[in-house]
């Protein structure tokens, strides 16, 4: 049985992963308009990332005999001034989701709940990626500075990251004849 204290949180952190979806899918819609497409294309699949986080808590509390409670959404964000500001508000928001997953262990270790250590030590690495992708982003965006040729580079290098196999995300996904 999941302790009661770990059920609450992760129940939030459901939450937490579902706005994460919504804010990127934001800044994706943030990036077409800016005719970025590329990273529109990284922040559709960092979307999808988000709900298989979140899916990852939903699974865990049920497999656990735990009640899986879905709390209400909130709009993060909807529009930024400058493709700068969007990486740096990516970059801030996983700096916010590690400190909830840090939450979440600390809470995990007070209550000897062993069997949730394997799943935070999951999110705790995956954290220390999201961070470095998102600051990494950011950090190249300010070395472009105003350069319309290095935007472009960038952009295209974005576009280059993989849906995750089978992401029913992918446009090629859902436009499949029959889908
Ligand atoms: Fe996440
Ligand atoms: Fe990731």
């Amino acid at each position: 049985m999941i302790p009661s204290k770990v059920r609450d949180l992760m129940n939030e952190q459901v939450k937490n992963e579902l706005e994460s979806f919504y804010i990127y899918l934001s800044m994706a819609a943030y990036f077409h308009e800016q005719n970025l497409d590329g990273m529109a294309h990284w922040m559709r699949v960092q979307a999808h990332e988000e709900t298989t986080h979140a899916m990852k808590f939903f699974d865990h509390i049920i497999d656990r005999g735990g009640e899986a409670v879905l709390l209400d959404l909130k709009q993060l964000k909807k529009t930024w001034s400058s493709p700068l500001e969007a990486w740096k508000d990516a970059y801030a928001h996983e700096q916010f989701i590690t400190s909830k997953i840090h939450a979440i262990v600390k809470v995990v270790r007070a209550e000897n709940d062993y069997s949730a250590e394997p799943l935070m030590d999951w999110f705790v690495k995956e954290q220390i990626e999201e961070e470095k992708n998102t600051d990494g982003i950011a950090r190249q965006l300010e070395r472009v500075g105003e350069s319309k040729d290095g935007l472009y580079m960038l952009d295209k290098e974005l576009a280059a990251r993989p849906w995750p196999a089978g992401s029913c995300f992918d446009p090629a996904s859902y436009n499949a004849p029959g889908a």
